[in-house]
């Protein structure tokens, strides 16, 4: 939940960066850790240069009044022995649903005009429980039962807090999980933490909760976009504005510790960093899944939804910072388009898939529920994949090339620029399973390309066929392939998207 700390950061959006830049650059007090400090310093010197960030001083870490003990010996481990137990997986009869899962929505008064109507997206009173916690109280407007219960969180005021560039209510924050658990609700199996601007993919969420065994211990989230964020904050944690789980055992034995726990890190910056010092303690790793969005960049998301992994679209955050999803649309307008293949698909949203016009010799990428784009020439799958640059570092200064994955420039040839197709319609026939999906051009100015390949200009809508696949992720993970198929209707692309059949390869010959 790097956010409502949000508050904060829309207040300290200026353009020379970042405050967790600034917070680094702080001066530290010396303390016993300064050797590590220099050795620090000196292996991520280079780093930093080459990041062109701003060179003066280093990161060291505050001391601290909780420190963690470091094995100089690691023969000590040695005689540790592990319990070695064989565990089925829990009954399918007895799968998580929705109705086991309670949401703990991090919201400020400040922001709820705006900020509820996120919420209102994605949250169902009738089929889920959740609560917002808030900071202080807000009018009641008459769209209450389209909203989870609102309650205000505990009184904070007594923790300490001392990260100069973060704001307190990371404590308040950071204390959701507890303040929830603490409600007493019945036949929870998870706790999910969720910002305000953070969108769900509930189904997805669910066909993720489902794989983990909920009476075990379980932390299950996403890392930051940006490898700075990761580097500052922590490649273990959770970003909250993604969303993370945690298994209701895990609350509960986050509970007994919380308060201690978070008096103990009194200089961390955000809620999520608080939560991982704590999971931390509790010796609980993250288990991370690609499909929640913590979403640390500005811009245009496209290159990043165009080439989503091949995992299942859990959640999207930082609505507010990024461009709409769609052009020409609000925001809000655009998540609402986004429902539509989320009602007939859920488990293929966002999913890609890659093939060719071999013909025109095209290159076509999928992105159900999304966009399509062609692409004169063939790219490779290995290039397709990768998600290209249409979206800026969330530190300005930072490398444009600082991602915690591969990214790849969006092509400067005028031949190779994308011509892409938006989601206008998605509907379900019931009698055959079967969804259509219709992509309508994105008319922009197209660069003028010398090629004699015939241009993708003259396609006006892609439709695009595909089976609803409900179980696509209890397979093995594996990308759908697509076939262009024969279309009797002038400028219309029509695209078969399903599994790979027996020996079917993506190909060119
Ligand atoms: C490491 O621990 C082992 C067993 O406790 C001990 O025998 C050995 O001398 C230690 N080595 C060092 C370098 O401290
Ligand atoms: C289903 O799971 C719940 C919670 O773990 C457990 O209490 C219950 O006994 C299980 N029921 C069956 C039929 O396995
Ligand atoms: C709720 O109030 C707003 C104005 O505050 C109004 O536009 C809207 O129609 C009302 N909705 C209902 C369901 O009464
Ligand atoms: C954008 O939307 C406006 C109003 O709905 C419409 O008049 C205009 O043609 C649209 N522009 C594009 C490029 O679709
Ligand atoms: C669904 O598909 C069947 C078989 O192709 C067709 O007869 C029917 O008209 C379709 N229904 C709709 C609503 O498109």
């Amino acid at each position: 939940m790097k956010d409502s700390e949000k508050v904060f950061w829309d207040q300290m959006k200026n353009p020379t960066g970042n405050p967790h830049i600034a917070a680094i650059n702080s001066p530290s007090k010396i303390s016993s850790k300064l050797l590590l400090c220099l050795i620090f310093f000196v292996s991520f010197t280079y780093l930093i240069y080459s990041l062109k960030l701003l060179s003066s001083s280093r990161p060291c870490p505050d001391p601290h009044p909780f420190s963690s003990h470091r094995i100089s010996n690691l023969s000590a481990l040695a005689g540790i022995s592990l319990p070695l137990s064989l565990h089925l997986p829990p009954p399918l009869s007895n799968q998580t649903e929705l109705r086991h899962v309670v949401f703990g929505i991090a919201a400020s008064a400040k922001l709820w005009e705006q900020r509820k109507d996120y919420i209102k997206l994605w949250f169902k009173p009738e089929e889920m429980r959740g609560t917002v916690w808030l900071d202080r109280k807000v009018k009641t407007d008459n769209d209450s039962d389209d909203l989870p219960p609102i309650r205000i969180s505990g009184d904070t005021s007594k923790f300490a807090y001392k990260n100069r560039q973060g704001h307190r209510s990371a404590i308040r924050i950071s204390r959701i999980v507890s303040e929830t658990f603490r409600l007493g609700l019945k036949d929870v199996r998870w706790f999910v933490m969720g910002d305000d601007d953070t969108v769900f993919v509930t189904e997805n969420l669910i066909r993720v909760l489902r794989k983990y065994d909920h009476n075990q211990l379980y932390y299950i989230g996403s890392l930051s976009e940006s490898h700075l964020q990761n580097i500052y904050f922590s490649y273990s944690m959770a970003y909250g504005g993604g969303g993370f789980a945690i298994s209701y055992p895990l609350a509960k034995a986050l509970v007994r510790i919380q308060d201690r726990c978070i008096q103990r890190y009194p200089g961390l910056y955000g809620s999520d960093d608080r939560m991982q010092a704590c999971m931390a303690e509790l010796g609980v790793p993250l288990t991370k899944h690609l499909g929640f969005h913590q979403y640390d960049v500005y811009g245009n998301l496209f290159g990043l939804l165009a080439a989503h992994p091949i995992t299942p679209f859990v959640s999207i955050h930082h609505l507010d910072v990024v461009e709409p999803i769609f052009p020409n649309v609000t925001r809000l307008q655009a998540l609402q388009r986004l429902k539509i293949p989320m009602q007939v698909d859920s488990a293929g949203l966002m999913q890609q898939s890659i093939c060719y016009h071999k013909s025109n010799t095209w290159t076509i990428s999928i992105s159900w529920g999304f966009a399509i784009q062609i692409f004169r020439g063939i790219l490779s799958p290995r290039e397709v994949e990768m998600p290209a640059r249409t979206f800026l570092n969330w530190y300005r200064r930072a490398d444009y090339t600082a991602y915690a994955f591969n990214t790849r420039p969006v092509s400067r040839n005028p031949c190779q620029k994308a011509f892409v197709f938006y989601l206008s319609d998605a509907q379900l026939n019931s009698t055959t399973g079967q969804t259509i999906s219709k992509y309508a051009r994105h008319r922009v100015p197209q660069p003028t390309c010398k090629w004699k390949s015939p241009s993708p200009a003259s396609i006006d809508i892609v439709k695009v066929i595909k089976k609803q696949d409900p179980n696509l992720w209890d397979r093995s993970p594996r990308r759908n392939c697509c076939r262009v198929m024969r279309s009797r209707e002038k400028k219309t692309m029509m695209v078969e998207v399903g599994l790979c059949r027996e020996g079917e390869l993506i190909e060119v010959k």
